[in-house]
């Protein structure tokens, strides 16, 4: 329409094509010199965390556990699951007294690290300290006690599982017991955010050798925001000097590396928690569209274990339990890992790994 007003000669728009031939590969180079600097942007902040946040006490040895515990099962060919589970906290004094924290009780990951054992998995069960683990989880509270009974005659004390609880207690130890019997699981704790950030990569370093045989599964509910360590205080806060007031900074999405950098083969699936029930999934096909993994668990934290969508690039799958189901005490995390379970051998199949259980 331009050339027709403008009325422009045969040999003028000639000229102005081979202008633009010339000019695209300068184009082409200006926007991949643009994304790079997307990334350098992105890799920035996560490596500034990293960097003024020293890794926990405890690093090294669960370092060398898990390496120890990936070379055992790389060796005959198992899949692997690193499951997060339970929130991380933000502490507000570096002698903590107080912190923030991120609601789980922890259910979702220790029920789905069950499931993932059932399933043939290696289970990488990466747990805040204190929540619910695997097994255990069935008897939290006073429940093992009450299922206890105790006989004092003279001297001897004997202790046994009463006859009406061996039919609740007999499964679930039998299966516990075949897991330690196995090492098919490894148990690793985090309490802060910075501690969950250095054992998330840490695993990553020795998952990627499993390449897609490797499972993610994120249900831990990590802090977004954090305090910079330099304006942590060192001792309680008092209150006589007046209200604190706290600025609270964005923690780095971790996601971004961990799919493009640090496990690119592995089947990657995160976790997306709301409670306004109009922004779930359009928050969870952001969250895939941008950080292009696999597959997201979206949930609404009120009804989160009767109702869950998966949702994956080609569909919405809704897993929903009946009323009478999460009565009887049915887990949702059981139908959860087994739609999983399928996209991930569709995954090792795609990427012609040898896949074996
Ligand atoms: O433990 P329960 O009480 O059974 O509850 C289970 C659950 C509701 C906690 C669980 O199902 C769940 O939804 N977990 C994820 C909660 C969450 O933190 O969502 P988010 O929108 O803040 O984060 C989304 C994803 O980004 C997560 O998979 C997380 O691993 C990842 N993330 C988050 C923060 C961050 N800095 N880096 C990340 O990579």
């Amino acid at each position: 329409i331009w050339c027709a007003n403008i009325k422009l000669n045969h040999s003028t728009l000639k000229l102005i094509h081979l202008l633009f031939c010339s000019l695209r590969p300068c184009v082409r180079r200006y926007r991949v010199v643009r994304r790079l600097r997307a990334v350098v942007t992105m890799s920035g902040s996560w490596e500034e965390f990293f960097a003024t946040h020293l890794p926990p006490t405890d690093f090294e040895d669960n370092r060398s556990l898990l390496k120890e515990f990936c070379d055992r099962h790389d060796r005959q060919s198992h899949r692997i699951v690193l499951v997060t589970s339970g929130g991380t906290t933000v502490p507000l004094e570096h002698n903590t007294v107080r912190f923030v924290d991120n609601f789980s009780a922890g259910k979702r990951g220790a029920a789905s690290a069950e499931y993932f054992l059932e399933q043939g998995y290696a289970v990488i069960f990466m747990h805040r300290l204190k929540s619910l683990e695997p097994f255990t989880r069935h008897f939290s509270g006073q429940k093992l006690l009450d299922m206890l009974e105790m006989q004092e005659q003279s001297n001897n004390t004997t202790i046994r599982v009463k006859q009406d609880s061996v039919f609740a207690l007999a499964p679930v130890l039998s299966r516990y017991q075949a897991a330690h019997a196995a090492g098919a699981i490894l148990h690793v704790a985090f309490t802060t955010v910075s501690d969950y950030f250095w054992l998330l990569r840490a695993a990553c370093e020795v998952l990627a050798k499993s390449g897609p045989r490797a499972l993610l599964y994120l249900a831990a509910a990590v802090s977004d925001f954090y305090i910079p360590k330099d304006s942590i205080p060192t001792h309680k806060i008092q209150s006589d000097s007046g209200p604190p007031v706290i600025h609270l900074h964005l923690v780095p999405k971790l996601l971004a590396p961990l799919v493009n950098l640090w496990v690119p083969n592995a089947y990657v699936v995160s976790f997306k928690l709301e409670t306004d029930e109009n922004l779930l999934i359009p928050k969870a096909r952001a969250a895939l569209e941008k950080y292009k993994h696999k597959m997201v668990i979206a949930n609404i934290l009120q009804n989160r274990h009767q109702r869950v969508v998966v949702v994956t690039r080609e569909a919405n799958q809704e897993v929903l339990l009946t009323r009478e189901e999460l009565l009887a005490g049915v887990d949702i995390e059981a139908p959860i890992v087994d739609e999983i379970v399928r996209h991930h051998t569709d995954h090792i199949a795609e990427r012609g790994a040898a896949g074996s259980r």
